[in-house]
């Protein structure tokens, strides 16, 4: 089987100047979700039919490595999913099975279903098999029309369709089976007379009929797949059927989400059993969470990120980062790239670190810039240390290297690169811009002047 799927289109509503197909819904655009929803199939061949920024889309498949899986086909101009469809035609001239067609801005879809689609397509023999779904709310999409015997009879488009017709509950989610044989010819007999002067993909279905082929259907199980992208509201409903449907099989698996309406989890998310999400929290990309996790309230975790087991995450950012099991993050922490925390570790309010590793049972608990800076195991970091790893003048980044057993004390700058040896000491307040060897004590401030009775000296004079 070969699949195409169809991304030229403008999206004229989205009002936009992103391809269509390039707009995310949690984190993945929406051609991500579809090419995963690929990846179990067998295919032998696909294409990606693009045009309005084909050139984005393109951009897209190469920084995923998706480019040598996935052709493109131009395209010019664009008159509508039949003609998109005629663009392939070329490619498949001697070619004799089956084909999958599938809209680009259909991100629901889930590898089960047209799984379902492709096995309703084969065991029938059928010449062609669509992909239908059952909803209250069918405004938007080509109506299926069946005739008494319940047979498929054709698609009436939401602009071309009568009063009765708008009615009808069942309608045509844009992905398709076909035996190219079969359905070839049809396209050289679409023709545009229609509401949008389009060339329809959907006019092959009254085209088969009156040529006498085999026409079947597969109907959705889970509505909320059914979730076609053309407005920026039909986008908004697409992350939160996205995000439900990642919640309910987190929840079939173990995860307590307190929240599911504040909660946004998107599709590549991993967590572990017994791992409780407060609520207003946001997980995307590819993040992966261990067992017995509290993550929340209102944290955003996304990029590459794995948090161990036993670990706890309270009103926090993370990204591109990792942190080891039994950690405790936040409040107000910003884990940033390449920050890389061993186990046992604990990371406090206002603290930033930035390619960083610190090794186990170490702690930054409060107010600190910690960037390309290593931290040994069992350290402790003084509210308000920095690390000054940048150089304004020479725009360089230097390290700072931090033993094991070692005390930073508050307000301590350490000016990079500068290294910390094992069990050092260093005064609060102090600026080290040298070495402080292994075992010694570093203190680089002003001594402490007191001056007695100055006070009441002060009073006295006012007096
Ligand atoms: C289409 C179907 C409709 C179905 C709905 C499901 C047609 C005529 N109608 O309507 O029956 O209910 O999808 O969401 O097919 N595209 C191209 N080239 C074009 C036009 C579109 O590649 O010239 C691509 C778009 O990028 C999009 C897909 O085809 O990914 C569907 O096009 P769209 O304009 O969104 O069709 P709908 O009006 O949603
Ligand atoms: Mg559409």
């Amino acid at each position: 089987m070969k699949a195409i799927i169809l991304a030229a289109g403008v999206g004229k509503r989205m009002k936009s100047n992103k391809a269509k197909v390039l707009h995310s819904v949690i984190g993945k655009p929406m051609l991500g979700c579809l090419i995963d929803a690929l990846a179990c199939h067998n295919l032998d061949e696909s294409f990606i039919v693009v045009g309005h920024n084909g050139n984005q889309v393109e951009d897209y498949l190469k920084a995923q490595n998706f480019s040598n899986t996935y052709k493109t086909v131009y395209q010019e101009p664009l008159l509508g999913t039949g003609h998109a469809l005629m663009q392939v035609a070329p490619h498949l001239k001697k070619y004799e099975s089956n084909i999958l067609v599938l809209n680009g801005d259909m991100p629901l879809i889930s590898a089960k279903s047209i799984a379902s689609l492709i096995e309703e397509h084969l065991t029938n023999q059928n010449d062609l098999t669509l992909l239908t779904s059952k909803t209250t709310n069918p405004s938007g999409f080509g109506r299926i029309v069946r005739d008494f015997e319940d047979k498929l009879t054709s698609i009436v488009e939401e602009n071309d369709a009568n009063l009765d017709q708008k009615q009808i509950k069942e309608v045509n989610l844009g992905i398709y089976c076909f035996s190219w044989t079969a359905i070839a010819p049809g396209l050289n007999d679409l023709k545009p007379n229609n509401e949008q002067a389009e060339y329809y993909i959907t006019d092959l279905i009254k085209w088969a009929k009156i040529n006498n082929l085999k026409i079947g259907s597969y109907t959705l199980m889970n509505h909320k797949e059914a979730c076609g992208v053309n407005s920026r509201a039909d986008l908004a409903l697409a992350n939160r059927y996205m995000s439900d449907l990642c919640i309910e099989n987190l929840q079939e698996n173990g995860v307590t989400i307190i929240d599911p309406s504040s909660t946004w989890i998107g599709p590549d998310v991993r967590i572990g059993q017994d791992s409780i999400i407060f609520p207003n929290t946001t997980i995307f990309n590819d993040v992966i969470i261990g067992k017995n996790c509290l993550i929340g309230p209102a944290s955003h975790i996304e990029g590459d990120v794995s948090i161990g087991n036993d670990t706890e995450v309270k009103y926090s950012y993370l990204a591109n980062c990792s942190v080891g099991n039994n950690c405790t993050i936040g409040p107000f922490t910003n884990l940033r790239v390449g920050a890389n925390l061993s186990d046992f570790v604990r990371i406090g309010n206002f603290v930033e670190i930035k390619a960083s590793c610190i090794d186990n049972n170490s702690n930054v608990s409060h107010l600190s810039y910690i960037g390309d800076t290593n931290i040994g195991a069992h350290s402790n970091i003084g509210a308000g240390t920095i690390t000054a790893n940048y150089n304004h003048l020479t725009k360089e980044k230097s390290k700072t290297q931090i033993g094991s057993n070692v005390s930073i004390g508050s307000n301590t700058v350490l000016v990079a690169p500068v290294s910390v040896g094992d069990s050092a000491v260093v005064g609060a307040g102090t600026v080290v811009t040298k070495e402080v060897p292994q075992g010694s004590l570093a203190v680089g401030r002003s001594p402490q002047i007191n001056r007695p009775d100055w006070v009441l000296k002060k009073i006295g004079a006012k007096k």
